[in-house]
């Protein structure tokens, strides 16, 4: 039996991880350390009491971290945790840091002292900074964020690997790009856009529009990471990408004829400062290495998505009304 401790594992990716794990491996045993900042949804879980264990811990504390390695062996540390919204950087950095730089080295830390068998740091393509209307980033591309969330997903991969190369730690690093699909918070695009689509409200879209990114459905980053943890070696940093280039304005004309609204619910808005123009993937190492390749193209990936939310109304109604606040301090806040 391996252990797993998943840092915010009630996230988007994170809960999709660790339902992955814990229904394909009969093996494994999940701890989900998780704050449960506004991001995070308890409902994006269902309860899994025999090999899954929830414990609410800021990565910020070191103390309070350090319970969760002194009550269980841990094999695998994958770290998801982190603020991760771009627009929320740009208006308060000092979480992100805090979290994302400061919360990832009290884990390297205390993965060391307790001899873990892999530490995963789960990053961004957006650590490479910004791309022209040619070229990809691969694993070479020198780190060069441009926006406080990104520097401080880079700082966190520069001391990850610091790790590695300081204390022989066996780290790795993944950088995947733009993700997709059930649970993701509403605060991001493409979710926004399908709910603003379906309460036939204005979609926000930055500047021109014609930013791109490349779109990855959840699903294939989860396996990209399984993959890595399997086969990849340590030391080294994985490219994820989803092959699916697209400009801003194209993806929300595509949910909006999926959902037979009018394109008058664009709404060209003031720009992001420092609005990336372009992320686009290398990720042939990753292929080479572990035999990755994404299953979903773009159009099968926001259809598929596109169902789940339409499906999944009180999911994010509840979320939009404010009451997951309440559900939290039910369920976690007297444990
Ligand atoms: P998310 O915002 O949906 O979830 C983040 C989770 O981390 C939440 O459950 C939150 O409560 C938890 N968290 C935040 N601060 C914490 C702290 N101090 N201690 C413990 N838990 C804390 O994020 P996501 O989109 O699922 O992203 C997960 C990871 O993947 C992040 O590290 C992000 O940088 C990375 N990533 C995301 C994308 C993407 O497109 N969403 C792409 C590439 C990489
Ligand atoms: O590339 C990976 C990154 O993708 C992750 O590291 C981040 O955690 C994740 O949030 C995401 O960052 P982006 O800034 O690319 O995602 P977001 O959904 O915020 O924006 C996607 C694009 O859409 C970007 O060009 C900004 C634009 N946008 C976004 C919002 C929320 C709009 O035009 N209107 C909007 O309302």
């Amino acid at each position: 039996m391996k252990t797993y401790l998943v840092t915010g594992g009630f996230g988007f990716i994170g809960s999709n991880f660790i339902r992955h794990i814990l229904n394909m491996r009969k093996n494994a045993a999940v701890i989900n350390a998780d704050k449960l900042t506004y991001a995070a949804n308890p409902k994006n879980l269902p309860d899994y009491p025999e090999d899954y264990k929830f414990y609410k811990i800021d990565i910020a504390d070191k103390l309070e971290l350090a319970k969760i390695f002194n009550e269980n062996r841990i094999d695998f540390v994958v770290n998801f945790a982190a603020e991760s919204h771009v627009d929320r950087s740009i208006a308060a950095p000092g979480i992100f840091v805090k979290t994302n730089v400061e919360g990832t080295l009290n884990l390297l830390e205390l993965s060391m002292k307790h001899n873990v068998e892999k530490f995963l740091q789960i990053s961004t393509d957006e650590a490479y900074g910004s791309l022209g209307a040619a070229g990809k980033f691969s694993e070479e591309t020198p780190l060069s964020p441009r926006s406080p969330y990104s520097a401080s997903k880079a700082s966190a991969d520069m001391l990850a690997m610091s790790f590695f190369h300081t204390y022989g730690m066996p780290v790795l690093i993944s950088r995947c790009s733009n993700n997709y699909g059930p649970y993701q918070f509403p605060e991001k695009l493409i979710p926004l856009a399908i709910i603003n689509a379906l309460n036939n409200k204005d979609i926000p879209l930055y500047g021109d529009g014609r930013n791109i990114r490349d779109w990855i459905y959840v699903d294939d980053h989860v396996d990209a990471i399984c993959l890595v943890l399997e086969k990849g070696k340590t030391g080294e940093v994985y490219n994820i990408g989803g092959n699916s280039e697209a400009e801003n304005a194209d993806i929300i004309k595509f949910i909006l004829d999926k959902l037979n609204k009018p394109s008058s619910l664009i709404k060209y808005v003031k720009d992001r400062p420092g609005h990336d123009r372009r992320y686009a993937m290398d990720f042939s190492k990753i292929t080479s290495e572990t035999g990755f390749m994404p299953a979903y193209g773009i159009e099968k990936g926001i259809e598929k998505t596109i169902d789940w939310y339409i499906k999944n109304e009180n999911w994010w109604k509840e979320i939009l009304s404010g009451n997951y606040k309440e559900y939290y301090k039910e369920m976690y806040e007297n444990r």
